[in-house]
């Protein structure tokens, strides 16, 4: 018989979060934070798991940020679940769920913008995701620069899966001074390779057969960009390949530098990684992977 984890505490100020911190603080012991939009799944778990070995007290966020949704996206429907996702929590030893509402977050008056890169300076928030979402990574990057300063955690453990994403964030925290260490934790897959996602929950069983061979499109794609074949072949060919499986439309597949996501001109002579995004009906899919060139392993 398991044990009944004990209901998790719950704050929504910026206040009690801090109260809180301050008393484990005082006790000396360390904090982990894991910011999420919530609908928590096997693969937000994984990070709360890794939070768990890194610090002594766990602090998971549930906020569906409304800066990084742009008007016609699906910040409406976003899934909400927030009492599955609290008991989920406390199974998984995350000490307090912090919840804000959108007020707290951006009560009246709030004016100001957090912008990591620009046409001008470049940096991992140009391209890819940030060109078909130009609004979203301002808007993460404004929420996470606030979460981090709530939080004042020793570490905050953010998932691969929105690869870009992290780049953005372990570029903001170093140009920031944030003084939290930054830990990227690697994609948590379904049996068939499909990356974890709350906006799985958007695909109907027909679309979720075809969703399920993203993953191997893209590491056979990896592997012949791995093994020489030009850059701009690959990026083609699986594009193709992901429209033969289903798919109705491909905003991107891109190879790129792991870190700063700038494009290779000739040989991959430099860390890669794989990037894609594709839609399903409504849905749109991202996933991504290393390119294991071995030229630089
Ligand atoms: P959300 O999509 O809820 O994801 C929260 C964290 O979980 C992110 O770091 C994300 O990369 C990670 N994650 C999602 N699916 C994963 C998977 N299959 N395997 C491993 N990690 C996974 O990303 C956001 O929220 C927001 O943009 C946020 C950072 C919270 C700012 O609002």
């Amino acid at each position: 018989m398991t044990d009944t984890p004990a209901p998790l505490p719950l704050v929504r100020t910026v206040a009690d979060l801090r109260a809180a911190v301050r008393e484990w603080r005082r006790q000396g012991l360390s904090v982990g934070f894991v910011p999420t939009m919530g609908a928590l799944h096997e693969g937000h778990l994984t990070l709360i798991a890794e939070a768990v070995r890194q610090a002594d007290k766990v602090v998971a966020s549930v906020f569906v940020n409304p800066t990084q949704f742009a008007a016609h996206e699906d910040l409406g429907t976003y899934p909400r679940r927030e009492a599955r996702d609290a008991e989920l929590l406390a199974e998984a030893d995350c000490a307090l769920l912090y919840a804000p509402a959108v007020a707290e977050m951006y009560p009246d008056g709030f004016v100001t913008a957090v912008t990591v890169g620009d046409a001008q300076t470049g940096g991992p928030s140009q391209g890819l995701e940030g060109a078909f979402r130009p609004a979203m990574f301002g808007g993460v990057a404004l929420v996470v620069s606030k979460l981090l300063n709530q939080v004042q955690a020793d570490v905050a453990v953010f998932g691969e899966k929105d690869w870009q994403q992290l780049m953005v964030i372990r570029r903001l925290v170093v140009d920031l001074d944030i003084p939290t260490r930054i830990l990227g934790v690697e994609t948590s897959r379904d049996g068939h390779g499909l990356a974890l996602s709350s906006r799985n929950a958007y695909l109907s069983s027909a679309e979720l057969a075809i969703a399920r061979r993203l993953n191997g499109i893209l590491a056979a794609a990896a592997s012949r960009a791995a093994s020489g074949h030009p850059v701009a072949d690959v990026e083609q060919d699986a594009t193709s390949e992901i429209l033969k499986a289903g798919f109705d439309r491909v905003d991107y597949v891109a190879i790129r530098h792991s870190d700063d996501l700038a494009p290779f001109i000739g040989n991959l002579d430099a860390p890669a990684r794989i990037l894609v995004a594709a839609w399903l009906g409504k849905t749109r899919l991202i996933d991504n992977l290393a390119v294991q060139n071995l030229a630089v392993q």
